[in-house]
């Protein structure tokens, strides 16, 4: 269940705050029709990574020229897309893709603008399952990959400019003014490739608190820090046009999960297992990373939560927890509605079919309204609805 009224909220405080940024909207964190059409309303671009998330938003009304390309595997159809419907930005991520573009370029008789996806290696505090930095890393290229990506970008690819995308849940805003430097030294070593006005995408990252106890980045401090950056990076290259790309810091605490629980059983140390008919299908973030949430019990909620649970999904693996570390009102049981928030980004965009549970509607509510954005798939594989 969605709140529109937040999503709205989070984009005009990303708009107040970078005036004079290009605004894109991650689609991997969440992306449905309802979602794509306000972006395109407000006119912000969009980053996409497959051809999939390129067709939902075309399809919604957002011009191809607002669509920044990613990926570190496109394939040839990706790339055919990009460059027929002209993406305003491709992000290449090596060198060869730089040739496969001009081919396709050549072949349609069309021009690709582009942006070097750099991978810096500077310290980022984050998990280390979503840190992108790192020669551990398999996104974007070194400054040597970088540099032969540069010499291929000739013909009908036009350099305009370098990405970085340092990881998720930043909450350091001053590693953004760090590695802006970095990308800057690259720019300025081979200044008389790249244009007049530099685009410098700094990707997205913005943190967001999970459970109480997780600080409030306000988006103004990412915004400080990252016109630190661009100051910095204009005394080296001239003149730089900031890209955001925030997926998280848009939709995550827009969304809460609402559950049923089935079972209660006993559990280790005193602390009973709650099942929930959902789990690693709706939300894989415990199993991968083991992110924290809270969970509230939605017809108790101003009851005491004051006792511990462990919140399971109904999978077919011990790591399939949904809260590992619930409070809940002691007689927590099966029946009840168990509301687990903050579960806006990653979660639908992650979802799977695993065990062939049907797949959960997405509900927007908006004053005091309600829409199903998205209906239930239960769609059975090879036999269809
Ligand atoms: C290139 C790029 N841009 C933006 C994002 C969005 O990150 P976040 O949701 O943390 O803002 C990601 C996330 O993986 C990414 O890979």
């Amino acid at each position: 269940v969605v709140d529109a009224a937040h999503i709205n909220a989070r984009m005009d405080a990303f708009e107040q705050s970078f005036p004079n940024a290009v605004r894109a909207y991650a689609a991997k964190a969440f992306l449905v029709p309802a979602l794509a059409a306000a972006v395109a309303e407000r006119g912000w671009w969009l980053d996409v990574v497959s051809a999939g998330e390129a067709r939902l938003a075309l399809e919604m009304g957002v011009p191809a020229e607002h669509l920044i390309v990613h990926g570190n595997y496109k394939t040839p159809d990706e790339v055919l897309l990009a460059v027929v419907r002209g993406a305003g930005r491709v992000v290449v991520d090596h060198p060869a893709e730089v040739t496969q573009l001009a081919e396709a370029a050549r072949l349609h008789d069309r021009e690709v603008d582009v942006l070097l996806r750099l991978n810096v290696d500077i310290d980022v505090e984050t998990h280390p399952k979503v840190r992108t930095a790192g020669s551990d890393v398999h996104f974007g290229m070194v400054v040597s990959e970088a540099a032969s990506a540069v010499r291929a970008a000739t013909g009908p690819v036009h350099l305009r400019g370098v990405h970085l995308h340092l990881g998720s849940q930043l909450r350091d805003p001053d590693v953004y003014p760090a590695a802006m430097e970095a990308v800057a030294e690259f720019v300025e070593v081979h200044r008389a490739a790249f244009p007049d006005v530099v685009d410098l995408d700094v990707g997205g990252g913005m943190a967001v608190p999970y459970v109480r106890s997780d600080p409030v980045v306000p988006v103004g401090d990412y915004a400080a820090a990252i016109e630190r950056g661009a100051y910095e990076a204009e005394r080296m290259i001239g003149p730089v046009r900031i890209l955001i790309e925030p997926g998280r810091a848009i939709v995550a605490n827009a969304g809460v999960t609402v559950y049923r629980i089935g079972v209660r059983k006993p559990g280790p140390e005193g602390v009973p297992f709650l099942a929930v008919d959902g789990g690693i299908s709706d939300n894989p973030r415990p199993a991968l990373y083991g992110a924290e949430y809270e969970a509230v019990l939605a017809r108790r909620a101003d009851e005491p939560h004051d006792h511990p649970f462990r919140v399971v999904g109904r999978h077919c693996e011990t790591g399939d927890t949904v809260v590992p570390h619930a409070w809940l009102p002691a007689d927590a049981d099966h029946g009840e509605l168990l509301v687990v928030p903050a579960t806006g980004a990653y979660g639908f965009s992650m979802a799977s079919r695993y065990n062939l549970v049907s797949r959960p509607p997405v509900i927007f509510v908006e004053s005091g309204r309600e829409r199903v954005v998205v209906e239930r798939d239960d769609s059975l594989p090879g036999l269809g609805a």
